[in-house]
């Protein structure tokens, strides 16, 4: 094929946090999507991920766990690694902050927007939340408090060195409206115009004293450079910008598109560009500002405690019947309601049924009737030419959606086309075709058709399902590397398979799913009634200690592994149709909010509750009770019958979020 021009597209670098969620993991499965659709589609492609990894966050988190925050981070990206492998993300190079040629490459850009005068030493006085490691005007303030993660934030005063953004404002506005492009979905291009820009840019602080896990400014070692400066820089420094091996930035810098999440537009589409424009350097092409996933309305998130493992979901789904869902239940650039039920429902009916049921069939009846072998086209009819006019016409409309964003629009010709497919086979009924000598010659054109237009589907989905296609040109027993190409659908004309090549019937592409067995897997099982009446009442949601049998000695190891944090109840309330469980929501203090379900109900009222500081195990996995996520556990001690029940809890004066140990 020949080559289309180059395509640079990046996701935003990650916070090292514990895991990453499905959330996350939606923003790298529509990049590597989009990135492995360029490269199929003739660009020569570079996809660019990585992590984020300074800041007071992180700071303080290696300093509870009593590591330096370099061995907390490397931890971490490795599973953020691992993630992306088990997920087949797969970018073309990872990029770390704390990676030496970036380090080099934000303190080259800091000085030169230094030398510029775009850069001078001020005083700071604003608003900072920790958690997001964002300034904030107090216009800019929800009800006082961090207008993205809704959390408080703290009037913070040190000397600093301020980026002169407010010089830039006239030229951002006149730029993002004569450049209707750049900001896409347009509606956010409105958000940005009119809440950020039009009110008036203020300087931007862009160091600070107090935090030290940072990048250094280099010619003033007492200052950090901001977060956000540095990382945005991620996108230059992977390429090599500045250095004297800047081949990767002259070749593809600009990107064609940084895909951000929405509440991250505003730094992609303000600060970025106007950092570029001030060293001289030309803007990313498109920041494209997706939706989120959302749990009951929710933005799926740590803090908010609603987290979806990926992992759990490929290893027990498939990576590629994840991807799949992701990219198709939510128009992308909207929010999109996650539920385990419509991602088994997505794939019992698009992946087995729709899918595996074509494939299934089509290489079956080409055992049953032709002992394996493909057959050659026969007489050719209407209901044959329409539906190979519609397989030539898929590829342009599939390529017109994804150039768009429009995964699930993409995902959905490419459905109606396994539709048609399936259709064709009721519609012709191969099986009646075989009876005769003049329905064999039709049977032959049928079941040639089909095992094309199955190779064509092949073809189709491997941007969103790489692992697809090859598991279904085994079946088709193809090897042909030029019909596994892009070419080999969107050009020229339809029958391309050689017939005589011989088909292998497989296992399930995609097996068939009991959605109510798998719905349950995760629910409380219902303990078996005990003879005692109170038994069922009063025993805690986890096993009492007197029916689990210890081991008779552990090692501190062992110990080590259980995170005890200090949480305060911040509310609390009954669950409906559980005598037992109270449902608590907890604040870590600077680690955020968790829910977590205790069955106390009987020994404490949701009154009583609110204010306590109790013992949290934090670092247990997530599970579902009553319905609910619970994260975590309250620890509480109890007597062997159940009869007394009292909270955990700590001396007053000690902050939410300590770690005990
Ligand atoms: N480190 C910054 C980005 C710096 S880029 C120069 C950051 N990191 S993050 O880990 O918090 O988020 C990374 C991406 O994941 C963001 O685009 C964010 O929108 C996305 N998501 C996090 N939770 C999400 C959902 N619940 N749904 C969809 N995307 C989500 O921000």
């Amino acid at each position: 094929m020949q080559e289309r021009g180059k395509f640079y597209i990046t996701t935003p670098i990650y916070y090292p946090s514990d895991n990453l969620h499905i959330g996350h993991a939606y923003c790298s499965t529509a990049a590597d999507s989009m990135a492995r659709f360029k490269k199929l589609t003739g660009y020569d492609t570079y996809f660019l991920t990585g992590t984020d990894e300074h800041g007071a966050k992180i700071e303080r988190k290696a300093k509870e766990k009593g590591v330096t925050p370099q061995a907390y981070v490397d931890h971490i990206v490795a599973g953020i690694k691992d993630l992306w492998k088990l997920m087949d993300i797969s970018y073309d190079d990872f990029i770390r902050t704390t990676d030496q040629r970036h380090v080099e490459c934000v303190q080259r850009v800091f000085r030169k927007l230094y030398e510029n005068g775009d850069i001078y030493k001020s005083e700071y006085e604003g608003w900072y939340c920790t958690p997001c490691e964002s300034f904030w005007t107090e216009l800019q303030l929800k009800d006082g408090c961090c207008p993205d993660c809704g959390r408080p934030v703290e009037r913070a005063k040190e000397e600093s060195y301020f980026f002169r953004m407010s010089k830039y404002q006239d030229w951002m506005i006149q730029y993002i409206q004569e450049h209707p492009d750049f900001i896409q979905p347009p509606s956010r291009t409105n958000e940005m115009i009119n809440n950020f820009l039009k009110p008036g840019l203020e300087d931007l602080c862009v160091s600070r004293t107090s935090i030290k896990w940072g990048i250094p400014v280099d010619f003033d070692s007492k200052h950090t450079v901001y977060v956000w400066v540095d990382a945005l820089t991620n996108y230059i420094s992977a390429l090599g910008f500045g250095t004297e091996h800047d081949e990767l930035y002259r070749k593809y810098w600009p990107a064609d598109v940084h895909l951000v999440g929405k509440e991250i537009v505003r730094f992609h589409s303000i600060i970025w560009p106007i950092m570029l424009h001030a060293i001289g350097e030309p803007l990313p092409k498109q920041i494209f500002g997706h939706g989120w996933l959302v749990i009951n309305g929710k933005k799926m998130g740590k803090s908010v405690g609603n987290v979806v493992d990926p992992v759990v979901l490929c290893n027990r789904y498939s990576s590629d019947a994840v991807r799949y869902f992701l990219m198709r239940e939510m128009p992308f650039g909207s929010d999109g309601e996650f539920t385990l039920q419509s991602m088994l429902t997505r794939i019992n009916a698009d992946l087995a049924n729709d899918l595996g049921n074509l494939v299934s069939r089509t290489v079956a009846m080409i055992e049953k009737y032709y002992d394996g072998t493909l057959p050659e086209l026969g007489k050719v009819e209407d209901v044959d030419r329409t539906l190979w006019q519609e397989a030539l016409e898929t590829p342009g409309k599939v390529e017109n959606s994804v150039n768009a964003f429009q995964f699930s629009s993409a995902l959905s010709e490419i459905w109606q086309l396994i539709g048609d497919c399936n259709k064709y086979i009721d519609v012709t009924s191969p099986w009646i075709l075989a009876k005769s000598e003049e329905g064999k010659e039709r049977l032959s054109t049928v079941l040639y058709t089909l095992a094309e237009c199955v190779r064509r589907v092949a073809v189709m989905v491997g941007f969103v399902m790489p692992r697809t296609p090859e598991r279904i040109f085994a079946q088709l027993g193809l090897e042909e590397e030029a019909l596994k190409t892009w070419v080999s659908v969107a050009e020229g004309d339809f029958a391309r398979l050689r017939a005589g090549t011989r088909v292998h019937k497989g296992e399930a592409l995609f097996p068939r799913l009991d959605i109510q067995k798998e719905l349950e897997r995760d629910a409380p099982k219902e303990e078996p009634k005990k003879a005692e009446p109170k038994g069922e009442e009063k025993k805690p949601a986890g096993k009492s200690h007197h029916e689990v049998e210890y081991p008779a000695e552990i090692s501190i190891d062992d110990f080590a592994k259980v995170k005890l944090q200090v949480a305060r109840v911040i509310a609390c309330e009954k669950v409906e149709k559980s005598k037992k469980l109270l449902k608590l929501q907890l604040s870590l203090g600077p680690d955020g909010q968790r829910q977590v379900l205790s069955g106390i109900a009987a020994w404490y009222t949701p009154e009583e509750m609110v204010g306590k500081q109790v013992v949290l195990v934090s670092n247990l996995k997530p599970a579902k009770l009553a319905g609910y996520e619970s994260q975590g556990m309250v620890l509480c001690a109890a007597t062997g019958d159940d009869s007394k029940l009292k909270l955990l809890t700590v001396e007053e004066g000690m902050d939410d979020g300590a770690v005990i140990s």
